[in-house]
């Protein structure tokens, strides 16, 4: 479709820290979990889980990231949005299908989950961040071992529009047939 394709042309995220209230209602963020989870998954083995952030639990969560890292300054990183959606990737041991599969999918509901958001008119933002590796920060969302936090996808309302930002340049990314 020709919006899609224009929408997609122009998309962009908008920073955390320039997000304010409102995020998605209940039912709109439903809506939107369900889009992200409409992902190509190899095996069918849905090897993901979303942790969903809002009120108390960011500045919880916030709390164990700064005991994790021993840095206050991450403290309120989970409250700059109002709400706040943790893609835990979950990969299962599997005879034929890799690891890096499931990790890659992981990968794709989260952009699938930015991409819907964004298209509903929501600010949205993918972040990591140094916490998104900390074992304690994985263990208070329920993730288990082996599991991977793929990144958490801020969601609320533009404070302001963001402007473009620099793209690779295309002819440095294309190659047409095999290396000589
Ligand atoms: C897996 C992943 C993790 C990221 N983590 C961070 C991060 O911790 N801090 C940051 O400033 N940007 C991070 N980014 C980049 C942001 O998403 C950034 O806003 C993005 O480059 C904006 O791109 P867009 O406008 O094309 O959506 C991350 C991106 C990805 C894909």
């Amino acid at each position: 479709m020709v919006e899609t394709i224009e929408f997609l042309q122009k998309r962009r995220s908008v920073m955390a820290r320039n997000m304010t209230a409102p995020g998605p209602d209940a039912a709109q963020l439903r809506a939107l979990l369900g889009i992200a989870a409409r992902v190509p998954d190899h095996g069918k083995l849905a090897p993901w889980r979303f942790v969903v952030l809002e009120g108390d639990d960011r500045a919880k969560l916030g709390a164990i990231a700064a005991e994790a890292l021993d840095d206050d300054s991450v403290a309120d990183h989970y409250e700059r949005a109002p709400c706040v959606v943790a893609v835990l990737a979950c990969p299962v041991a599997h005879p034929k299908i890799p690891r890096s599969e499931m990790i890659l999918s992981a990968g794709a509901v989260c952009m699938t989950l930015l991409i819907a958001a964004q298209a509903e008119g929501f600010a949205a933002q993918w972040l990591t961040g140094a916490a998104a590796y900390e074992d304690a920060v994985l263990k208070a969302m329920g993730g288990a071992d082996g599991d991977e936090i793929a990144g958490f996808i801020y969601l609320g309302t533009a404070q302001e529009a963001p402007s473009e930002r620099a793209r690779p340049e295309l002819d440095e990314i294309i190659h047409f047939g095999l290396k000589d």
